[in-house]
């Protein structure tokens, strides 16, 4: 059982999860609306609202250890995100794991963002067992993981050693749905926004504007890898020249949720090969229905499985930060904090 911690970004989230795959505890407590009126995360503001809210951390992790049937010599590590992410948000919640860790006399697990991710797949509903089985199920397997600082397709096996086959050449697929809801005046988190407003159109022709605009909109030329900043730039001048564009926001989301998609499956479908039979799809883009429903329809045509994670677990949490705890090997643990890039 591993008690983790989750504060790379704009939540900071606590879990207690057992090599059952069962969830002990898992909070989440979110800095949206702090940051909504910014149209983005503002890091300063981020790091002191991790920091005030660890009290709150505190009492939950009491609770939990008074109140459920949870002893404190059943957790093994205490684990905590070291990055990519934001140094200042990951310096408050991994400096509190590694107080706790003293404080509980237990070790301390360093995870890397991208794995905790990919090892989130193990909560795929259709899986039973625990979570080395589960692991040994899915994996190898290629993973598409989708947020808001990545774009990656990769192969990972059951200890989450990554191997990158493409990334992103400029922005990250949530990153392009977020600037994109924010030209169109969209709350932040845009991804969620983008969607909502999709799903709104349903008419013949609101769906023949979407599907016309969609086809306007660039897809990536190049077999490097993805990309996303010459749609971004498209669907602004979109906005601009298109009068109607603005007018009937559902059909504008629509058609950037087809191109981002597409753009997205068109790359896997280059790069897939019939030898391996998984493919995962993670981050908080696979919240998206639509991807979800791409990805599935291709795993199909190609006789592959596919595995995605509960919505619910799809953004960052730290449930998914335990599970990469016990499934990373030893020699991938982070022992410093850093924002982008670092060892996968
Ligand atoms: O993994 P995550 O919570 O944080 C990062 O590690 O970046 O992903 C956040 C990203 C944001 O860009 C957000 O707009 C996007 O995931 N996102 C979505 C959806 N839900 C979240 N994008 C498209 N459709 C969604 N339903
Ligand atoms: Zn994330």
């Amino acid at each position: 059982m591993i008690l983790a911690l989750e504060s790379s970004c704009d939540e900071t989230a606590l879990a207690i999860v057992d090599d059952q795959a069962q969830i002990h505890l898992n909070v989440c407590i979110s800095q949206i609306s702090l940051h909504q009126k910014y149209g983005g995360v503002v890091p300063e503001l981020a790091s002191r609202f991790h920091f005030d809210v660890l009290d709150e951390l505190s009492g939950e992790i009491r609770k939990a250890l008074t109140n459920s049937s949870i002893h404190i010599s059943q957790i093994s590590a205490v684990a905590a995100t070291m990055g990519p992410g934001l140094v200042g948000p990951l310096l408050v919640g991994s400096s509190f794991a590694k107080g706790l860790a003293a404080s509980f006399q237990k070790p301390f697990v360093g995870v890397h963002h991208l794995r905790a991710h990919v090892a989130s797949a193990v909560l795929d509903k259709v899986l039973k067992g625990s979570i080395s089985e589960r692991a040994h199920n899915i994996f190898p397997a290629y993973v598409l993981l989708v947020s808001g600082g990545h774009c990656l397709l990769m192969i990972s096996d059951s200890n989450l050693n990554l191997k990158i086959i493409k990334s992103s050449s400029d922005d990250a697929a949530g990153e392009c749905f977020d600037k994109c809801a924010k030209l169109i005046g969209l709350p932040y988190p845009g991804g969620p926004a983008i969607e909502k407003e999709a799903q709104k159109c349903t008419t013949q022709d609101d769906l023949a504007l979407a599907y016309g605009w969609a086809r306007q909109l660039p897809r990536p030329k190049s077999s490097a890898g993805f990309s996303f900043a010459g749609l971004k730039t498209a669907f602004r001048l979109l906005t601009e020249q298109d009068k109607k564009a603005k007018q009937n926001i559902p059909a504008l989301c629509k058609a950037l949720e087809i191109a981002i998609i597409n753009s997205i499956v068109l790359i896997l479908k280059k790069e897939i090969n019939g030898d391996i039979k998984n493919l995962i799809c993670c981050g908080g883009v696979a919240a998206n229905l639509h991807l979800r429903k791409e990805l599935e329809g291709l795993c199909n045509q190609q006789k592959m499985n596919f595995y995605s994670v509960p919505l619910e677990f799809a953004t960052d949490n730290a449930v998914m930060v335990s599970l990469s705890a016990m499934l990373q090997s030893t020699k991938v643990e982070e022992k410093s904090v850093f924002s982008r890039g670092g060892l996968l």
